[in-house]
């Protein structure tokens, strides 16, 4: 107990313990963000229906997706792909999480492509445009970024566009350090019931980087679950982008495509291949 408690609250460095599959395929938590990301009042896993519209609404505009091939890496149970397809784009969905890439094909789509896997291992399947939604690029440590951009970049054509967006750096400011228990912590999303769960906070102002660490206890297992959330200003993320070859416009609003305003939480790159 002595040991588990003194690794639970000492700091870890940066983006150690980097693993996205205890958060996205465990069985259980991997049914729970499903039914999150099928909830359109939640915001937790994917966006409110509205606003995934009204996104795809303005990326049509921008982008003309009629007869363009589009790789959606995160593409979670399709939500963005159906409505990339109904705009006439040819998707190919990637997600790691099997019971989402199962609930996206069940929708029977014709001309779509969903497959599990890992985006950031091996080559990004080829097409005029790639997208990276709600935020995954801060769950992930630079290296990580810098190969996936690399690996974006090899699958785009001259022109190309790929299209991300991110949870803004004024957001930060927002966490404190905490430990938390709790029964059934978080409702039953992370085990079924009875279990105890256990998560500290840590914040690494530096890099403006929250990690949510947590044990999560049952009768028969334990195990532990890390979520690093990187938060970033537009040129951070541009540089690093243009570092890879990209062109990157200035940055846009996710639910307009207007101009960002620097109060809001998550701002959209175009990061056009040169
Ligand atoms: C925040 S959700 C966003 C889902 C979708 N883009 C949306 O907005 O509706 C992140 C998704 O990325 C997936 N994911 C996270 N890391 C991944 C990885 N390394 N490879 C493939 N999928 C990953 C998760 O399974 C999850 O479906």
């Amino acid at each position: 107990m002595f040991e588990t408690l003194a690794k639970l609250t000492a700091k870890p460095a940066l983006f150690a313990s980097f693993d996205t599959g205890a958060l996205w395929t465990d069985p259980h938590v991997s049914e729970m963000m499903l039914t999150c990301h099928l909830d359109e009042t939640s915001a937790l896993a994917s966006r409110p229906a509205g606003q995934i519209d009204a996104m795809v609404h303005w990326l049509d505009r921008h982008l003309g997706l009629a007869g363009k091939s589009l790789t959606d890496l995160g593409c979670g149970p399709g939500l963005y792909a159906a409505r990339f397809h109904k705009a006439g784009a040819r998707v190919t969905g990637i997600d790691q999480s099997e019971r989402s890439i199962a609930y996206a094909k069940a929708q029977g789509l014709p001309n779509t492509d969903f497959r599990v896997g890992d985006y950031n291992m091996g080559a990004v399947p080829p097409a005029d445009i790639v997208t990276l939604i709600y935020g995954d690029v801060c769950a992930m440590p630079r290296d990580r970024r810098a190969s996936l951009f690399q690996r974006i970049h090899s699958a785009l054509p001259a022109g190309g566009v790929f299209v991300l967006d991110a949870f803004a750096a004024s957001c930060f400011d927002a966490f404190t350090e905490a430990v938390v228990v709790a029964a059934d912590l978080d409702g039953g999303f992370w085990a079924p019931p009875p279990y105890f769960g256990l998560k500290a906070t840590f914040l690494y102002p530096d890099a403006t980087t929250v990690l949510d660490r947590y044990l999560i206890v049952e009768k028969e297992r334990s195990r532990w679950v890390h979520n690093w959330m990187q938060y970033m200003t537009p040129g951070q993320l541009s540089s690093e982008l243009m570092a890879a070859g990209f062109e990157v416009g200035g940055a846009l609003d996710v639910l307009t495509g207007d101009t960002w305003r620097d109060d809001q939480d998550m701002f959209c790159l175009l990061a056009t291949k040169i």
